[in-house]
C-alpha cells in the first residue's frame, strides 16, 4: 500500500520552490494561497509566476482588494482570463473583509463566493492543514493509476475523489494536509506526467496498480465526447 510517509519524505527532498509557497515553518497567509489557486485554475504555473508577484504588489493584503475599485482589480486582472473570476475574487476579498479574515473551515470556506470545493478544499489544507485532499486534474491522474481506475473520466471523479480523500486515514497524511496535497500537485506535475509518467523516479512506483499492469501511461481514461 503506497504510504503517506513515503509521498511526504520525496516531497521533503524535491518540493518545488514556487512564489506562493511558504517555506517549512514559515507563516502561510491564507489570502496568498487563494490568491495563487484562483489564479493556477485558468493559468499554468510557470504564467502564474509573475502575475501573481504583480497582483500582490498592488493589493498585499486582502483588505486591500476588498477596497480597491473594480476598474482597478479589472485592469490588473487583464489577459488573466474570465472576468466573472475577478469579479468573483473581489466579492469574495470584500465577504473576507467584511468578516475580518478568512474562515479556516471547509464549509465556511466553500460558502464564500465563487470558492468551490476544489478550492475550498486547497486553501483549507494548505492554510490551515484541514485533513481534506484538494482534487485538481493533477491528484485525479496520480490516485487513477495509483489504483488503476479504468473507468473513464468524467464518470470516475467520485469514485477518484474518495480515493484521494482516504489517504487522510493514513495518520502522516493527517499530519501534514498541505504538505501532502502540495506533494501530490508536485507528483503530478514533475513524475506522473500526463505523458511519458517518470515511473522510476515516482516514491510510490512499489505500490502503483497501473505500473504493475503496465498501463501508467494510459491513464486516466476519458470518455468520448
Ligand atoms: N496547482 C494547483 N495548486 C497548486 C499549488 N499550490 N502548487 C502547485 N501546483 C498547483
Amino acid at each position: 500500500m503506497p504510504s503517506a510517509a513515503d509521498l511526504l519524505a520525496w516531497y521533503d527532498r524535491h518540493r518545488r520552490i514556487l512564489p506562493w509557497r511558504a517555506a517549512p515553518g514559515e507563516p502561510r497567509d491564507p489570502y496568498r494561497i487563494w490568491l495563487s489557486e484562483v489564479m493556477l485554475q485558468q493559468t499554468t504555473v510557470a504564467a502564474v509566476g509573475p502575475r501573481y508577484a504583480r497582483f500582490l504588489a498592488r493589493f498585499p493584503t486582502v483588505q486591500a482588494l476588498a477596497a480597491a475599485d473594480w476598474a482597478e482589480v479589472a485592469e490588473e486582472w487583464a489577459g488573466l482570463g474570465y472576468y466573472a473570476r475577478a469579479r468573483n475574487l473581489h466579492a469574495c476579498a470584500q465577504a473576507v473583509a467584511a468578516s475580518g479574515g478568512f474562515p479556516c473551515n471547509i464549509p465556511a470556506l466553500a460558502a464564500l463566493p465563487g470558492i468551490g470545493p476544489y478550492t475550498a478544499a486547497a486553501v483549507g489544507a494548505i492554510a490551515f492543514d484541514a485533513p481534506v485532499v484538494p482534487v485538481d486534474g493533477n491528484v485525479e491522474r496520480v490516485v487513477a493509476r495509483l489504483h488503476a481506475v479504468a473507468d473513464p473520466l468524467p464518470g470516475a471523479k467520485p469514485r477518484l475523489t474518495a480515493l484521494a480523500g482516504a489517504f487522510m486515514q493514513d495518520a502522516d497524511a493527517r499530519a501534514r494536509p498541505g504538505d501532502f496535497a502540495q506533494a501530490l500537485f508536485d507528483l503530478g506535475a514533475t513524475i506522473c506526467t500526463p505523458r511519458s509518467p517518470a515511473c522510476a523516479l515516482c516514491p510510490w512506483q512499489a505500490g502503483c496498480a497501473a505500473r504493475r499492469a503496465g498501463i501508467a501511461a494510459e491513464l486516466p481514461r476519458k470518455a468520448p465526447k
